[in-house]
């Protein structure tokens, strides 16, 4: 057996975000392409890295052309062991996204140079804040026109609301970009539109080598200089610690689709993005390096073959070394498991491992035994804390259509929501159950995989609600009062804890007035 520290610092696990069409597809492409996991560019089509290996998993993605799931791809870089963890590209899926996010050490944020934060990446950056998830910034397309670099990072600091410092500088943009001064390690990277090959790099002693000039021309070489002033003035010093702790985000800058200041990226990535670290669980921090195998599971990925409701777990190893048919101890259910075909990921093939290290997902093939957020250890009473469900942003209630189905649709809506697809809300008043979901796909989806997976038809109704909110109080009866007063907008949510369904921001804002004892929670952990 491999040495466990050697193994865990080798580990970079992380997930690439953006909001959709910055650049995520093409950027995991070309890093996939450096570690020799694919071998040409282009040969994944974009959006669409997840279609090869991944897809008859689920048909609905090939009947969506979306990627509905989140799948993991793993390749050696030099030492190094990278986990990529897909997330899917429709922001209808953001809640999948977020979950994936609790297995990773680390972030790269993609952003559009031309159209700068966008809604969907500002969401994510608040769920890698919750954590201090270390993030690294690359904004894409610089070969196309888009906004002064300067704007941008004020921008990425007002919006994301944290520190930024650049990494790499441009030297223009748009039709006159002509490449990259590397900041991190003084090289200068010159541009030349390829999509198949890497950048080229012109040594250089420091920031007034005449190369410089000789290069790119004395007119932007001086004005490389002046902005390089600037940035030293403005940006203190870059420090390794103040990004392990989430504090600051260093930033590059490149052209995913040519390739170009992607490899200068990983290539810091693996340098100081962080190896596996200590887990907070409910009990005790764990460390990577325990020797007792633990994980929990984050994803779900659902019925690859609808005829046998099989699916696939998605397991973070959180400490030790994860090893095959050995017994492992279902925290939920108490139950000792031990698994005979657990897969990894490498190079976008799934392959029976015989063991796997902290930072490595490990697929379990399932037949309903997991839900999202289970733990497995060696015996030890541990539970690894989730990610929060946020308040749903849509809200419709579900309808059996054909009543000899409603054992198989009660079943299906159950496994569903145990799969983290939506949330289920019960109406304490008139009993009807109520999905919450991100966005409109999940309706289709959730209705599409309940008929071909579960043969159980169902039927949307509207309610028109604003926010479900989670609430508490130390005065029972002011709760009491309250659930009473709004005895028709009480739902409970699967652990029967009570939520209040607000049809408008103007009654939750009444109701926060008129019950200053209660308090109102827009997640489920408070
Ligand atoms: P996403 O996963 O974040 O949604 O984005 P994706 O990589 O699919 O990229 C979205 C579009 O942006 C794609 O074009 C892609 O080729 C383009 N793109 C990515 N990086 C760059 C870049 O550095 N420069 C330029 N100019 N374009 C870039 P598309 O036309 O939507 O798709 P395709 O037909 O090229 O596949």
């Amino acid at each position: 057996m491999a040495n466990l520290i050697d193994e865990i610092s080798k580990r970079r696990t992380f997930a690439i975000i953006s909001h959709p069409d910055a650049g995520k597809t093409t950027l995991t492409e070309k890093l996939l392409l450096f570690g020799g996991a694919i071998h040409v560019a282009g040969a994944v089509k974009s959006n669409k890295i997840r279609k090869t290996a991944t897809s008859d998993w689920m048909e609905i993605e090939k009947q969506r052309g979306i990627s509905v799931a989140t799948s993991v791809m793993g390749f050696n870089y030099g030492d190094y062991k990278i986990n990529i963890l897909d997330t899917p590209g429709h922001q209808d899926f953001a809640e999948d996204t977020y979950r994936t996010l609790t297995a990773v050490d680390s972030v790269i944020i993609v952003v559009d140079v031309a159209k700068g934060v966008e809604q969907q990446t500002r969401k994510l950056m608040e769920v890698c804040r919750m954590r201090n998830t270390p993030v690294i910034i690359f904004v894409n397309k610089l070969d196309r026109e888009g906004r002064d670099p300067f704007d941008i990072l004020d921008e990425l600091e007002t919006e994301l609301k944290i520190n930024v410092r650049p990494l790499s500088w441009p030297i223009n943009i748009g039709a006159k970009f002509k490449g990259v001064y590397n900041i991190y390690e003084h090289g200068l990277d010159l541009f030349q539109p390829d999509k198949q090959k890497v950048t080229e790099r012109v040594e250089i002693k420091d920031i007034n080598d005449p190369l410089i000039d000789a290069s790119v021309g004395e007119t932007d070489a001086q004005k490389l200089r002046d902005d390089l002033e600037l940035i030293e003035g403005v940006y203190p010093e870059f420090d390794v610690n103040t990004y392990l702790s989430g504090k600051v985000a260093p930033v590059f800058f490149g052209s995913a689709l040519n390739t170009f200041g992607v490899k200068e990226l990983l290539d810091c990535f693996v340098r100081i993005a962080p190896a596996p670290r200590p887990v907070q669980a409910e009990e005790r921090i764990v460390n990577p390096d325990e020797p007792a195998f633990s994980g929990f599971v984050f994803k779900i990925h659902a019925n690859m073959d609808p005829n046998h409701r099989s699916c696939i777990a998605f397991v973070k190893v959180c400490s030790g070394v994860f090893k095959r048919n050995f017994n492992y101890k279902h925290m939920r259910s108490g139950k000792l498991m031990k698994f005979s075909a657990p897969t990894a990921f490498m190079a976008q093939k799934k392959d029976v491992v015989d063991e796997a290290y902290p930072g490595d997902i490990v697929g379990i093939p399932d037949t309903g035994n997991f839900k999202i957020g289970d733990t497995l250890t060696e015996g030890e009473d541990l539970h690894y804390k989730g990610l929060p469900s946020f308040s749903p942003e849509m809200f419709k209630y579900i309808e059996n259509e054909d009543p000899m189905k409603t054992k198989q649709l009660n079943k299906g809506v159950e496994q569903l929501m145990d799969e983290g697809v939506a949330q289920l809300f019960v109406n304490q008043f008139n009993g009807r159950k109520i999905i919450g979901t991100v966005g409109q796909l999940q309706f289709e989806v959730i209705q599409y995989r309940l008929l071909h997976e579960y043969g159980a038809q169902c039927r949307w109704e509207p309610i028109r609600l604003y926010k479900a909110c989670w609430i508490e109080s130390d005065d029972e009866a002011e709760l009491k009062a309250f659930k009473s007063r709004k005895h028709q907008y009480m739902a409970l949510d699967r652990d029967g804890r009570d939520v209040f369904l607000a049809d408008s921001g103007y009654v939750l804002q009444m109701a926060q007035s008129d019950f200053p004892k209660i308090r109102f929670h827009f997640t489920s952990e408070f």
